[in-house]
């Protein structure tokens, strides 16, 4: 594991030790107080974010290092005067570890290919596989395992989240469901599609592609949703987004559906009556607050793991 680009490249073992690593640093986190003592991460954005940069700063800070805030409108990257290529040529020579937010995914991967230190996706249109592990490690402390549980998402799923949903529950031998719009501009990527069903089949997970969301929600563990308006749409999408998605909504009608015991998770920001009513998030199913913090523990067992100092 040099780099956390995006959890396609992840092998089933290797999530499953980022979680048991982000549940140790969870459950010990005195043993870690000193782990990255006189090391730097910088924290790259070019979009908002409220738990992505809180956690990885406060973790940095937790784990005895230090962390730079980088914002790419004050750089001379978003100036457009210097490359992606030079800019973590740069960086490499002074900070220990990168993480960007950014709009297109092939800057990240271009990031890691110029970087001689680990690069973590914090964020691109396409994927987003840190959220994920904090996800998985929010279903795995509810239910004590993974495998045969069923995830059912629902909503805008040409979406960041729900491509990594894709390569990591598949693989783990879960059930995972996705229920959204017809259309290219809702659906998954085709690619991703084909290598969710693929990695069912190899790991005896199952995936399903639908556009009811009752057939999801049925007997389902968990139940996900994400903004239906996330940081790269234009605002001027919103009403038409708002008419396509309000079918998959998630109610409290959709969550009786579940098994009994059910939780909800949104990845948050979360808009009230969008893509939830208050009613689910705001209810005792809801675990969206573990899940935002678990970010933290994920994220301080990623900077311990991607520069070799966890030890269990
Ligand atoms: N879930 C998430 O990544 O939140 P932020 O955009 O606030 O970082
Ligand atoms: N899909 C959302 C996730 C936010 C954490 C977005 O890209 O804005």
């Amino acid at each position: 594991m040099k780099h956390l680009l995006s959890l396609a490249d992840w092998s089933a073992e290797e999530i499953r030790s980022a979680i048991s690593a982000a549940r140790a640093v969870k459950a010990h986190p005195e043993r870690y107080r000193s782990a990255l003592a006189g090391r730097t991460l910088c924290m790259i954005f070019e979009k908002p974010s409220l738990r992505t940069r809180l956690s990885f700063e406060t973790g940095m800070t937790q784990l005895g290092g230090h962390a730079i805030y980088y914002d790419t409108s004050r750089s001379p990257l978003g100036a457009g005067k210097e490359s992606v290529a030079d800019t973590v040529r740069v960086m490499s020579r002074y900070v220990d570890i990168i993480m960007a937010r950014l709009f297109k995914h092939e800057d990240i991967l271009e990031m890691a290919r110029y970087s001689s230190v680990p690069v973590i996706n914090a964020l691109t249109n396409f994927s987003h596989p840190g959220q994920i592990l904090a996800d998985l490690q929010t279903v795995e402390e509810n239910f004590g395992t993974l495998r045969g549980r069923k995830l059912a998402y629902f909503g805008d799923a040409f979406n960041n989240v729900t491509h990594s949903l894709m390569f990591a529950c598949p693989k783990l031998g879960m059930r995972l469901a996705v229920a959204c719009p017809a259309g290219a501009e809702y659906e998954p990527d085709p690619a991703v599609t084909e290598r969710a069903r693929a990695d069912a089949e190899a790991a005896g997970g199952e995936f399903l592609l639908t556009h009811d969301p009752r057939e999801a929600a049925a007997g389902a563990d968990v139940l996900y949703t994400d903004s239906w308006m996330s940081y790269h749409i234009p605002p001027s999408e919103k009403e038409a987004r708002v008419k396509v998605f309000s079918p998959y909504q998630v109610t409290q009608e959709l969550l009786a559906l579940a098994a009994r015991d059910a939780i909800f998770l949104n990845c948050l920001p979360a808009v009230r009556g969008m893509e939830q009513t208050a009613e689910v998030i705001d209810g005792p199913q809801s675990r969206v607050f573990d899940e935002a913090e678990n970010r933290m523990h994920v994220h301080k067992a990623l900077m311990l793991l991607l520069l070799g100092k966890f030890t269990a």
